[in-house]
């Protein structure tokens, strides 16, 4: 893992001030961009400041309130149970059990009948489970719990008023939670939209999160993400090799990745230690294949034929960023059908709108793939 240093120390400071600031963080980027990577960093220094932590990857299946309650329920009761088991294996150890923190003053039951009157239904089942993690960990003398979703911008509430609010559920129950300084942190991490989704959700959200967008390395750390692995290895790039895959990749973590791993693939193959840009230029092909295939293809074949369509049409308009008068000028469909189309490539995280009218891919350098498909590069 090269650079992120200052995302890194962010976080753990943003920690250190809970319960009294509390422990929300937002953490978005672009497709392949480092942040399922930098979560799981984030999880290590959560637990190296004594907090205990859930980690889950979440799927379109948990988009509602059931769904996703019921999800929060298994992970407390996960965390509850392995800290019952560490107690019982420190007791037959006969060790020191570690002395609880006592900064829950309030029990289940209390809690509950506070929460009656506030809060209904699932939305109170996911605050009583999000606090039987906190108490445990209390009880167990860590710092607090900490729920932290990947993947997260699948969850989006509905518009209609009777339609399913997970997202709502989820931000209202931590929230008041935290109001009464219960030790509880939730970690959200997706691709942009995930921040729209909860400005959607609860406008007070904007004040709950500590946000950051990560995006491409900076020069420095891409090529640490480069060589650093192959030096390991007691292997060597040159310096023409290294800059001009760092052309290539333009600092992107995934790209680095896969350049990496084809030159380590051809490097061990042929038993050479020292890679020169011959190299390279022997494999450019093969590289550019497996990132049609590997990053862009799956995203674009899963979609409809009138999703592609837009695509196609769309990879004839000026980019970044995408805007709408242009699509419709280059697509023969209706506005309206643009406009649905351009809604679905949205939830499908294909796209995301900017600001009115403007919009990105999720996917890094998705233009430049729309254009070597549609025969135009
Ligand atoms: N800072 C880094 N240093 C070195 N390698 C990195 C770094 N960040 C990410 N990578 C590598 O880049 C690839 C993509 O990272 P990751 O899966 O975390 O991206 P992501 O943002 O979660 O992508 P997606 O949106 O598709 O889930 C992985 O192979 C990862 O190991
Ligand atoms: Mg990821």
């Amino acid at each position: 893992m090269a650079g992120r240093e200052r995302e890194k120390r962010t976080f753990a400071r943003v920690l250190a001030g809970a319960p009294e600031l509390p422990a929300n963080v937002l953490l978005v980027g672009l497709r392949g961009v480092g942040k399922t990577v930098l979560l799981r960093e984030f999880e290590q220094v959560a637990t190296g400041e004594g907090w205990q932590t859930s980690r889950v990857q979440v799927e379109p299946r948990h988009n509602t309130e059931s769904a996703l309650t019921r999800l929060v329920g298994e992970l407390s009761t996960q965390v509850v149970e392995r800290l019952s088991i560490a107690a019982r294996l420190r007791r037959l150890a006969k060790d020191a059990i570690a002395e609880a923190r006592g900064s829950i003053s309030v029990t289940f039951d209390e809690l509950a009948l506070q929460l009656t009157p506030v809060m209904r239904g699932a939305e109170q089942d996911i605050a009583l489970a999000l606090f039987s993690a906190a108490k445990a960990a209390d009880d167990h003398g860590s710092r607090g719990y900490l729920l932290m979703l990947d993947e997260a911008q699948v969850l989006r509430d509905e518009r209609t008023r009777e339609g399913e609010h997970p997202l709502s559920m989820l931000v209202a129950a931590v929230n008041g939670l935290q109001g009464q300084n219960i030790p509880v942190g939730l970690v959200v991490c997706g691709l942009p939209t995930v921040r729209s989704n909860l400005l959607r959700a609860r406008t007070y959200s904007e004040r709950m999160f500590r946000g950051e967008e990560i995006g491409r390395l900076d020069p420095s750390a891409g090529r640490d993400a480069l060589t650093v692995p192959f030096t390991d290895a007691g292997m060597r790039l040159t310096d023409d090799l290294v800059e001009r895959v760092a052309a290539d990749v333009d600092g992107y973590p995934f790209f680095v990745q896969l350049w990496g791993a084809e030159l380590w693939e051809a490097a061990t193959t042929a038993g050479i230690s020292e890679l020169h840009l011959d190299v390279l230029l022997e494999i450019e092909a093969e590289i550019q294949r497996r990132l049609d295939v590997d990053f862009y293809a799956g995203r674009f074949e899963s979609l409809t034929r009138a999703e592609q369509d837009l695509l196609m049409a769309a990879s004839a308009c000026p980019y970044p960023p995408l805007r709408s008068v242009d699509i419709r000028a280059s697509s023969d469909k209706s506005g309206a059908n643009v406009n649905v189309l351009m809604g679905r490539l949205i939830e499908q995280g294909v796209l995301f709108r900017r600001k009115n009218g403007e919009y990105e891919y999720t996917a890094p350098r998705f233009h430049e793939f729309l254009g070597r498909r549609a025969g135009r590069a």
